[in-house]
């Protein structure tokens, strides 16, 4: 069941696929009760949650954090440099002892790609998983917090012509983006480099150029270059990719009156943007960063919605 007693109510997050679009909508909503400091949190039973991330992260790490201080969550440390993972303990056998150990929730953060499946097929595992990344997979707590800040700019989906660019094949936040956006009624429109960008994603929008779509979109959300995932072969100079796939002043001027830059961040400035773009007046980035902790504050309430109502 998804939603109990008028809330969202979720054993695990680990897609948006896995989300309806009834429970996305839940997610955004309370999320921004939490930001006008209108909603209090529905959490009826004392919770441990730990944060473990594989993978390094300022954003999503430290937003849960500032989530769970403030649902007054017991948080319980885990540093994978100092743990029994260089021992060899796997993943899963992590996860199993936290679990073993009386945590509810892993927020995990990890480079192999669906790694949250054994986890929650597990049937020993008792601690709810959510996805704090996972590879070049998916980041579902990512594209919450841009759909909050798509919504509470616009009001709607529907209709809105949303632009992604950049390293589309190695994004996780493009991928639960273009599936979301294009299941809640955005058109879709994908530039940057053609070696970054899969067939596979012809079935949510057009690869189109930069030129072409900036005086359109109402949303242009740039993705960072992943150096870390090109296994050092980078075919563009900063100053290449900057001048042909990067949002220039001459773009910025382009844009309409009423469009948003977004980037999930951290941004290389002067590559994906213009170092002077990055805190523009349409740039939605620190906001983006803002309402990450709202929107993660909404996804471990409806996980423990959903653990007391088991
Ligand atoms: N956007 C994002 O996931 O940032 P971090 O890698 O810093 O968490």
């Amino acid at each position: 069941m998804a939603i109990i007693d008028g809330k969202v109510s979720l054993p695990h997050v680990v897609t948006m696929e896995s989300l309806s679009s009834q429970e996305v909508m839940g997610l955004i909503q309370r999320g921004l009760a939490f930001k006008k400091g209108e909603a209090r949190a529905a959490i009826s039973q004392e919770a441990y949650v730990s944060n473990l991330f594989f993978e390094d992260s300022t954003r999503t790490h430290k937003s849960f954090e500032m989530a769970e201080l403030r649902l007054g969550l017991n948080m319980i440390d885990f540093d994978a440099k100092t743990s029994s993972v260089n021992k060899g303990e796997t993943l899963y056998d992590t996860i199993l002892t936290m679990s073993a150990l009386g945590v509810d929730i892993c927020v995990i953060r990890h480079s192999e790609v669906d790694y949250y499946q054994a986890l929650i097929d597990s049937p020993t595992i008792t601690a709810s998983i959510v996805n704090g990344g996972d590879g070049s997979g998916q980041h579902p707590s990512q594209s919450l917090l841009d759909l909050m800040t798509i919504y509470e700019e616009f009001g709607h989906f529907e209709g809105l012509k949303i632009m992604i660019a950049g390293d589309l094949t190695h994004s996780r936040v493009a991928k639960s983006n273009m599936q979301i956006l294009k299941r809640l009624g955005a058109t879709l429109f994908f530039a940057g480099p053609r070696e970054w960008y899969a067939e596979e994603f012809d079935a949510y929008g057009q690869h189109v150029s930069l030129d072409e779509i900036v005086e359109q979109a109402d949303v242009l959300m740039f993705l960072r270059v992943q150096h870390e995932r090109h296994d050092g072969n980078e075919s563009f100079s900063k100053e290449d990719y900057h001048r042909l796939y990067g949002l220039t002043q001459e773009r910025y001027e382009r844009m309409k009156a009423s469009a948003i830059i977004m980037h999930p961040a951290p941004v290389n400035r002067d590559v994906e943007i213009a170092d002077a773009l990055v805190e523009a007046p349409k740039s939605r980035i620190v906001r983006q960063m803002q309402n990450g902790v709202f929107v993660r504050m909404a996804i471990l309430e409806a996980v423990l919605h959903a653990r007391a109502n088991q």
